[in-house]
């Protein structure tokens, strides 16, 4: 028998591709070391001595992705949400990151943020710190310390920032290489991600400079594109020299270049989507925040019928909850507002669409990461939803979908990444 093998019963659902899910009651997973060996609706005869641990009537889902969140504003959400972006950045969101030049702070706020994912579901993330290289340093090892798996960001800001956020050229890409050196020593739970913030908090010359540093380092980029409107009048006036705010990241190699992840893209001209499907670049959608932000709603299906991949994100703290079940049920609902108020053309988005963007989608993000096929890492929650009142028999999809939308932590009893189950 080989150390590596575990053995899972229990209903799987999960989603190969947007349209269906695929659902295997009383079916069985094999895990070797942090990968799926085997998925089916029986035990293949090689594993009939291995110990099985039986969930019985369970579920058993893929880990959620969440991939778009700032650590440093935990601590802000619920809060500010009267504000449009560019005021709520001014008044909540730049004191708050402020603080996280004292590493004690920084700690502090990273493990509670880190074991509020954890526990919500989230078993791998692309996270945005601040400025800070010691503080961002701490977010690295909050990820560690929890086993989740994630991308972490030193963000970058050299220009109309506030004086106490504003970085020199030099230190900025300086911290920037040194955060790179320093998240080795978090594999491979924790991978750097190249991160301007957005196009207003940076220079021609560090778009360009970081865009080498992604370049020679092999990583990928993550920023915002396209939230507000008042934001976009801003990025024009910035940039008179780019076609559109998609052209100032492809005009600094930061779409195009590497794989890229971009938050929001509510209001993009069909040529800006155009680019974003040839550069296979990711749009994190973030429903709760663009909502208390009063952005817009994101054009997410003519973004999927245009072939670009959409993943999900929280926002926190422009969206108020870590969650990804409610952000994801929160998706549909904003999509149905779109398709009934805005434009009936477009349909809503369906539930095992918005399940495949919140696991398998974000997921290709980090490799094979969000299902259960074969070869696929191992990201797993097993859920108890026996507490969630009925008098009628239901299916596992049935199940599974009330629970996204009405379950919550209490009832994920083990959570899984690359193999290994989390401690709680
Ligand atoms: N654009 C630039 N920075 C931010 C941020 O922190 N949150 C959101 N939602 N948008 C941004
Ligand atoms: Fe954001």
């Amino acid at each position: 028998m080989k150390e590596s093998v575990k053995i899972l019963k229990g209903h799987i659902l999960f989603t190969k591709s947007l349209d269906t899910f695929t659902i295997i009651e009383n079916g069985y997973i094999v895990v070797d070391g942090p990968h799926v060996a085997y998925v089916g609706e029986s035990l293949p005869i090689e594993y009939t001595d291995y110990p099985i641990k039986d969930y019985g009537n369970k579920l058993i889902i893929p880990g959620f992705v969440d991939t778009h969140v700032h650590g440093p504003q935990y601590c802000n959400r619920g809060l500010g949400m009267d504000m449009e972006l560019l005021p709520w950045l001014e008044t909540y969101t730049f004191p708050e990151e402020d603080k996280f030049k004292e590493e004690g702070y920084a700690k502090k706020v990273y493990t509670a943020f880190i074991d509020d994912l954890k526990r919500n579901g989230t078993t791998r993330a692309v996270i945005y710190g601040t400025i800070h290289l010691t503080g961002t340093v701490e977010l690295m090892k909050a990820v560690a310390d929890a086993g989740i798996s994630a991308y972490v960001g030193k963000v970058n800001m050299n220009q109309n920032a506030p004086d106490y956020l504003r970085e020199e050229d030099s230190q900025s890409i300086a911290d920037t290489i040194e955060s790179i050196k320093k998240s080795t020593d978090f594999a491979p739970y924790v991978r750097p991600i190249v991160t301007p913030r957005f196009a207003p908090s940076c220079t021609y010359k560090l778009m360009k400079e970081l865009s080498e540093i992604a370049k020679a380092h092999d990583l990928p980029v993550q920023s915002h594109l396209s939230e507000n409107r008042g934001e976009i009048d801003w990025v024009k006036s910035l940039f008179p020299g780019s076609k559109d705010y998609t052209s100032v990241y492809v005009d600094h190699n930061l779409i195009g270049q590497q794989p890229t992840i971009m938050a929001h893209c509510i209001h993009l001209s069909d040529d800006e989507i155009e680019i974003l499907a040839k550069t296979h670049t990711m749009v994190a959608h973030c429903p709760y925040s663009n909502n208390n932000l009063s952005s817009g709603i994101a054009p997410i299906r003519k973004l999927l019928d245009a072939g670009v991949p959409v993943a999900l994100g929280s926002d926190i703290s422009g969206g108020h909850l870590t969650s990804m079940a409610r952000v994801l049920t929160e998706a549909i609902g904003l999509s149905k507002m779109k398709w009934a108020e805005v434009d009936g053309e477009r349909k809503p988005i369906t539930l095992s669409e918005a399940f495949y963007m919140a696991t398998r989608g974000g997921g290709s993000f980090f490799g094979n990461v969000g299902s259960f096929e074969e070869g696929f890492e191992f990201d797993a929650l097993v859920i108890d939803d026996a507490s969630i009142f009925d008098m009628n028999v239901r299916s596992p999809l049935e199940r599974l979908e009330r629970w996204l939308y009405i379950g919550d932590d209490r009832q994920i009893v083990d959570r899984y990444c690359r193999g290994a189950l989390l401690c709680s």
